[in-house]
């Protein structure tokens, strides 16, 4: 298989179960990522996997998106939507983030026939060459350039430059709820609202892109439910299709049907809301609106606030289960990620914070785990002396 990185951490998975990976030698990994904000019932939830076989055995793939009636993926678009607010209210799948990002600008250029959009700095929105344009990122894009030129960035919670963008022209305005790759950055209220009021005063349209923060991942559903602020376009993927590969836009029906019409089939996907992958997300869905209150992820927040206190921390930044703990910068966050596996601890860093280490568990996470997990960060964090 290709490698994206020239030493890989390599860890060879044998089974995983809960909260825990296991490798060939049944060494335990307390996974501290959930495949990067997916697993959020953990790994092989019993419900999940049951409804996958069960679809199995029904049929897998029939026929492109949109040709013909699955009962699943309808079933799972009613529970997403039932979710939200009444606006978003039609749902297109996808099979990844960067699909899903990808569909929202087209259906942005569509809606308002302008091409330029308004991103923030440090966004990472997915790596196909629509979302790579979003990313102002030199390092990540300079070798693929030419992208979609016509993109303006931003500061994340930059109030002034939101009251400098172009009053035409902007088809959309794109923004994570929390900056994952900046190290888990939190959008503040008066900026958000002040985008809303950009998008409604030049008639552009709001996409967030709660790839990364949806299902639950902050607290509620979605984040922005935390702000009182609803997009035109949500993107959601990751954790939407329970450990299977599924994402979605979702949008107004009077906005999606665009896609239906001059041209027709203007989005199309063979394997976007693949039944099993559906069912799976239902399943997913299903359980974790049931026993959301239990997991009770504020609590979560503030005992992994309480553990990580140590001189070289410097700061926990983020929201809910997707936090960065931001530790000295003298430290080599490769190193530290490799010490801390060999204490049984599964992490990763960020795109563009070199000195965090990522805290994303599973939602099911318990509370003496988070206890076990932040001695472990703390125990190697302590072998370092400046
Ligand atoms: C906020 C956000 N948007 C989009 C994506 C792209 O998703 P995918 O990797 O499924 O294409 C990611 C992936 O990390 C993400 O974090």
């Amino acid at each position: 298989m290709a490698q994206t990185t020239p030493a890989p951490i390599a860890l060879k998975i044998d089974r995983a179960e809960g909260v825990w990976l296991y490798d060939e030698k049944g060494n335990a990994y307390l996974d501290l990522i959930a495949g990067i904000s997916v697993s959020s019932l953990g790994h092989q939830n019993e419900q999940v996997v049951n409804a996958i076989k069960t679809q199995v055995d029904k049929h897998m793939h029939v026929m492109v998106y949109g040709e013909v009636i699955h009962d699943t993926p309808v079933a799972f678009s009613k529970s997403i939507t039932d979710l939200l607010p009444d606006s978003l209210n039609n749902v297109y799948f996808v099979n990844s983030g960067s699909e899903a990002i990808d569909a929202a600008m087209k259906l942005a250029k569509r809606i308002t026939g302008r091409t330029s959009f308004v991103a923030q700095h440090n966004a990472y929105h997915g790596s196909g060459q629509g979302p790579l344009s979003l990313m102002d990122d030199a390092y990540f894009t300079q070798r693929y350039r030419p992208l979609l030129n016509d993109v303006r960035y931003i500061d994340q919670n930059d109030c002034s430059a939101v009251d400098e963008l172009p009053v035409e022209g902007v088809a959309a305005v794109i923004v994570e709820l929390v900056q994952a790759e900046r190290g888990a950055r939190k959008a503040d209220l008066l900026y958000l609202q002040k985008l809303r009021q950009y998008c409604d005063a030049t008639c552009s349209l709001l996409i967030f892109d709660e790839i990364q923060t949806g299902v639950f991942r902050t607290g509620p559903f979605v984040a922005f439910q935390d702000y009182g602020i609803v997009p035109d376009i949500l993107a959601l993927g990751k954790a939407i299709g329970g450990g299977m590969p599924l994402a979605c836009i979702v949008s107004n029906s009077k906005l999606m049907r665009s896609f239906s019409d001059r041209p027709i089939l203007g989005h199309i996907t063979t394997f976007g809301g693949h039944p099993v992958c559906c069912a799976a997300g239902l399943a997913n869905l299903d359980y974790i609106s049931k026993h959301i209150d239990s997991f009770d992820i504020e609590h979560k927040e503030a005992l992994f606030r309480q553990y990580l206190q140590h001189d070289n921390i410097r700061e926990i930044s983020g929201k809910g289960l997707l936090l960065a703990c931001h530790i000295d910068n003298r430290i080599d966050i490769i190193e530290f990620n490799k010490n801390l596996l060999k204490e049984g601890v599964f992490t990763d860093w960020f795109l563009f914070n070199q000195n965090a280490i990522r805290i994303a568990p599973p939602l099911v996470i318990e509370n003496d785990q988070i206890q076990w997990v932040c001695s472990k960060i703390l125990q190697v964090l302590d072998r370092y002396h400046f």
